[in-house]
């Protein structure tokens, strides 16, 4: 599409379409209240390659199919993680896997992955399996016309089945002091980035002040908890390690240890990556799930039929499996993607500065008609058959890839298939699905109310 647009912003060269600053000034509002619809109109205005008219640094939408796979997997190391989100984020995960820039991420991720993978695999069943009856219990004490909030069962049985797969079965108190720590310091980091000028965060304002209280408190529980667990060795015949035991072991081939100091990180990490996105998306499954009793009658079938304990039950409900996948392509949880070009580079064309900053959404590519068929509609069939596999990005591609794939879809397919099973759900009077707020991660306002009945 041809614009007509200067040639520079403040000396950035302007090297692709998009909006001007008076457009941005008119769009100021959107852009606060809905970042995600500014981009989606940016991108339907200017096409899959948009420079925004900001000199520093010279920022980018990628869109098209193929661009975004050079930013993420065939020229992925040119692009780094030093960016404006995930240094506000590190203000909480320190340098934790997310966060970390690519010269702590090589050193620490090697290290990491073989311990996550060991807890998958021996607790991540069993632990979903216990947090999935306890909601079982709650949801059949429901009265029979109750309304309820059923986003805030989903938050807190994802924050329970991370807590139990770090910290183990017997750890809970000094469990719920981090994750509470946690949540308060993240409630602070995204309310900073909402507003466009915060003080830097030595300057005791009140909101800093908050930050570090919990960042103090979580670094403090944390510390204790490692302690704990190093001097108290009678837990070492007993229990099966937990995923910090697991960490404080891990070695590579050098034979590097993880200091406490990335240890705390990574456990902070996890809470933050590893509850709201897996929430997220079942909350929007059964918002989705209420509006069609018929897909929640064939879904419930499949599970009359299947084995759904083990592991293998994500393979045994590929109907289940599939449209979680659509809940994740039309909802991706983690809506927005970021990256600092290293050294120039050419994306479709267009000459990207070093130093740029790059947006990607997830949300957007799962909407490009260039490789998916009827975007708009909500089909689970999709991903029975062939899909765009290379395009469909919700957790992310190439090295940076989510750690916590796997774990997304064993907690989110096992908790489904059994709630699915034992109850149907509906709005009430007038209700329909929620209006989307793409906040850190993609958030049904206003919550899921719903009437949660026993399955005749
Ligand atoms: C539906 C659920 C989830 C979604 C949609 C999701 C999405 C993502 C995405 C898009 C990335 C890549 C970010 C980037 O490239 O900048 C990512 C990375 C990450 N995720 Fe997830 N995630 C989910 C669940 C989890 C869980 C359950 C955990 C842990 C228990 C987790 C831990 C992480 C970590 C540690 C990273 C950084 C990986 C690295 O750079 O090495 N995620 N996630």
């Amino acid at each position: 599409m041809k614009v007509k647009r200067p040639t520079t912003f403040l000396g950035t060269p302007a090297t692709a379409p998009g909006p001007l600053g008076p457009d941005m000034l008119r769009d100021f509002a959107l852009i606060r209240s809905n970042p995600l619809a500014f981009l989606e109109k940016s991108w339907r205005a200017y096409g899959d390659v948009v420079q925004f008219p900001i000199p520093k640094p010279p920022t980018y939408l990628i869109n098209s199919p193929q661009g975004v796979r050079q930013v993420l997997v065939s020229n992925g190391r040119n692009y780094g993680k030093s960016t404006i989100q995930y240094r506000a984020l590190s203000l909480v995960t320190g340098e934790g896997l997310l966060t970390a820039d690519t010269d702590i991420w090589q050193r620490t991720r090697p290290l990491i992955q073989p311990a996550f993978h060991q807890a998958l695999l021996t607790e991540l069943v069993p632990i979903t399996e216990s947090v999935t009856e306890g909601l079982v219990d709650q949801w059949r004490k429901i009265p029979r016309d109750a309304v309820i909030d059923v986003d805030q069962f989903m938050l807190a049985g994802a924050l329970e089945v991370v807590g139990k797969f770090l910290f183990g079965a017997n750890l809970a108190t000094n469990s719920h002091v981090i994750t509470d720590a946690t949540l308060s310091a993240l409630e602070v980091v995204i309310a900073r980035a909402r507003v466009p000028i915060t003080p830097p965060s030595w300057i005791p304002t009140p909101a800093n002040r908050k930050l570090q209280r919990s960042v103090n408190t979580l670094d403090q529980a944390v510390r204790s908890m490692l302690r704990q667990r190093s001097n108290d060795t009678t837990h070492l015949a007993t229990d099966t390690p937990n995923m910090i035991d697991l960490l404080a072991r891990a070695t590579d081939q050098h034979g590097n240890k993880l200091t406490a100091r990335q240890i705390r990180d990574e456990i902070v990490t996890f809470i933050v990556a590893g509850h709201e996105t897996v929430a997220s998306a079942l909350s929007w499954a059964w918002a989705v799930l209420a509006a069609d009793p018929a897909l929640q009658a064939e879904l419930a079938l499949e599970v009359d039929h299947a084995q759904v304990t083990g592991a293998m039950a994500v393979e045994n409900l590929p109907r289940i499996r599939a449209f979680y996948d659509e809940i994740l392509r039309v909802y991706p949880p983690a809506w927005l993607i970021t990256r600092k070009a290293l050294a120039s580079d050419s994306i479709d064309g267009h000459a990207i500065p070093a130093g740029a900053l790059i947006i990607l959404s997830p949300a957007l590519l799962h909407q490009n008609p260039q490789v998916w068929d009827a975007p708009k509609t909500f089909d689970p069939v999709r991903f029975l058959g062939k899909y765009p596999r290379e395009s469909f990005i919700p957790f992310g591609a190439g090295l940076r890839q989510c750690i916590g794939k796997d774990f997304a879809y064993v907690e989110g397919v096992l908790l489904l298939a059994t709630l699915i099973a034992k109850f149907t759900v509906r709005y009430p009077e007038g209700g329909q699905i929620p209006q989307s707020d793409p906040l850190v991660t993609i958030r049904p306002r206003g919550g899921v109310a719903l009437r949660v009945s026993l399955r005749e």
